[in-house]
């Protein structure tokens, strides 16, 4: 970082409250550090890259169970956790082995919106 770039905030308030993100129904913000989705895994929110590391799909359109989120053009699932890719088609398979998504914390806020801790860049 030089000594006039932006200091990027540590955490990143969406505006958007936690019951408007579904399992089905992921939510697309626009970061300080660019585009996110808002994914429901059980009682927690997360945030994820907003594309899909494959071939730039639109994770926001995908849906969520079991810990993980589905890309909806090709259907590889990443961990909600780590990050990691954790199943795709057997011809991928060795590509999705090396791939991974980042996952960001997310807190409330007391009108239970949610908050990104996007962490120091
Ligand atoms: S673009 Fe997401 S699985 Fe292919």
């Amino acid at each position: 970082m030089t000594e006039h770039e932006p200091r990027v905030p540590e955490v990143f308030a969406t505006g958007i409250a936690a019951d408007d993100v579904t399992d089905r129904a992921p939510r697309l913000v626009e970061s300080p550090r660019g585009k996110l989705a808002l994914v429901r895994d059980g009682d927690q929110i997360v945030a994820i890259d907003a594309w899909c590391p494959h071939l730039d799909g639109p994770l926001w359109e995908g849906s969520s169970a079991g810990g993980e989120i589905a890309c909806p053009w090709h259907r590889w699932r990443f961990s909600l956790e780590t990050g990691r890719c954790t199943w795709a088609p057997k011809g991928d398979a060795e590509e999705a082995a090396e791939t991974s998504i980042d996952v960001y914390a997310t807190a409330l806020d007391a009108a239970g919106r949610v908050e990104v801790t996007l962490g120091p860049r």
